[in-house]
């Protein structure tokens, strides 16, 4: 059996930070630890003038490529996922083709480009599609390239605008890769929601509380579809769980509930009970709501177990490292959790090759994914490659009336000049519009 999965990873952050603690919190009158401890984040990654999903996509492509060797005819086939993108028609696929024609030599003429639209699901969907094509045998031998990148913006004033953030995640993927091996196993949880939509609007409409409840629901749909083909799920069955993060604060919510789950009818259920009783049933209560508070209860005494604590310390906390100081990325969010988790065992020297990551991947609207990957040997050298600490600790910090700048020029309903706050250095810029209303790059050595 060929084994398909990510070969390589690269990851650009937007050059610009909102420091939310410090920063925005005085400013809306709020308690800073409303952002760090009860969302669990810190900076926000913002776009400078000159940056969009375009460059962003591009340069981590390009990244990508160069530390691989690649050139454009390794590459059959570029699939980006977005959900902020600024054509109807024409995909940013090719845009970002376009940009990597400038620097390398050939084209990707013969490659398949596409754009996936899902919420922030379309990153993970991208990967299955390339995951099909190549165990289709369609690929000839080559590679497809996934990119997701999201200016992940909301209108100001809106709860969201603390979860911002923008950046790009390129992801090769191939057979025999070096980082994760794909299953076959998946499983759905997926229904018509309104909770976070644009409807031809560039910011969200977001019922943001009952967005948290869709996640968590179609998120637990989404693990008992995926048991029913790959059996029972164990807690410890899994290295890491990443998560789709749009604040790490929702990851502790799902990771509870995930809990729960899985150790139903199993010895940590038993191990606990003495402790916190057993988990409520609901043929054992007469209406929903006592069987609700039953397991609010069980929850809040479940969550304070020590064995719960090293659990998720374990599993889940490193995948949160990276999203505190990014923000919600969309579609690049939970591929940025797998880096995150990734980045830490190779920091704590922790042996991965062979083991299990439950992948857990969410857009609005609304779908989650869950599959299993299996970490292969060539993980930590690539992971080891990764610079995105160094371009974190690189971003321009930027005082509130800046982030206000910002906001505006990426803001399509509004046109205003404002200078740069970094200088662009060997990466694709916006260089303005052409004649047709469409965007224009050039690389800037
Ligand atoms: P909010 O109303 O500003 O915040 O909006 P809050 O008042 O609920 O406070 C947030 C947390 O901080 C709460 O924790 C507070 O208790 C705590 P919780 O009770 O929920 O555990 N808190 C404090 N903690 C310590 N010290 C303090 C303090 N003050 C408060 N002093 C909300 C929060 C998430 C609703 C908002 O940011 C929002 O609307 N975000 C956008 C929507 C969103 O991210 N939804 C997540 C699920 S949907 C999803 O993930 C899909 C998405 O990525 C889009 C896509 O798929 O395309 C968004």
């Amino acid at each position: 059996m060929t084994r398909v999965g990510i070969d390589a990873i690269e990851i650009w952050t937007g050059k610009l930070q909102l420091d939310l603690p410090n920063t925005f919190a005085p400013t809306k009158g709020d308690d800073p630890e409303k952002y760090t401890k009860g969302l669990g984040l810190y900076t926000s990654s913002m776009p400078d003038v000159y940056e969009d999903i375009v460059t962003m996509g591009a340069n981590a492509a390009k990244r990508l490529m160069d530390r691989r060797g690649l050139t454009p005819q390794a590459i059959g086939r570029i699939d980006v996922a977005t959900e902020s993108a600024f054509d109807n028609s024409k995909p940013v696929s090719t845009y970002i083709a376009g940009c990597l024609e400038q620097v390398y030599e050939g084209d990707f003429h013969h490659a398949n480009k596409g754009e996936r639209k899902f919420a922030c699901v379309a990153g993970t969907q991208s990967i299955d599609d390339a995951y099909n094509w190549i165990k289709a045998g369609r690929h000839r031998g080559r590679s497809a390239l996934v990119i997701a990148t999201d200016t992940a913006l909301y209108a100001r004033g809106d709860p969201g605008e603390a979860t911002q953030g923008a950046g790009a995640v390129a992801m090769l993927i191939s057979e025999d890769p070096s980082v994760v091996e794909l299953s076959t196993d998946q499983g759905y949880g997926s229904a018509d929601e309104t909770d976070f939509l644009k409807p031809n609007q560039q910011f969200p409409s977001v019922d943001g509380k009952r967005s948290m409840k869709v996640y968590l629901a179609r998120m637990r749909e989404a693990l008992e579809d995926y048991e029913s083909v790959a059996g029972r799920t164990h807690p410890d069955d899994f290295a890491y769980i990443p998560f789709h993060t749009p604040f790490p604060g929702m990851v502790r919510r799902a990771a509870l509930l995930g809990y729960r789950h899985m150790t139903r009818d199993t010895e940590i259920e038993d191990e606990l009970a003495a402790e916190i009783g057993r988990q409520p049933r609901e043929e054992a209560f007469d209406g929903w709501d006592a069987y609700e508070n039953a397991i609010r209860d069980y929850m809040d005494g479940l969550k304070g177990t020590d064995r719960y604590r090293d659990w998720y310390d374990r599993t889940i906390d490193p995948t949160l490292t990276l999203s505190g100081q990014l923000g919600n990325w969309y579609t690049g969010s939970v591929h940025l959790a797998r880096a995150s988790a990734l980045q830490t065992a190779a920091e704590t020297g922790r042996g991965l090759t062979g083991e299990k990551l439950l992948v857990g991947s969410y857009g609005s609207g609304a779908q989650a994914e869950i599959h299993a990957e299996t970490v292969q040997d060539g993980w930590k050298e690539e992971i080891q490659q990764l610079t995105i600490d160094e371009q974190i600790a690189r971003r321009y910090d930027l005082s509130f009336d800046e982030y206000e700048q910002v906001h505006d020029v990426h803001n399509h309903d509004k046109e205003i000049d404002v200078e740069e706050f970094t200088a662009p250095v060997g990466e694709f810029v916006f260089a303005g519009w052409g004649r047709m209303n469409e965007r224009k790059y050039e690389y800037v050595e």
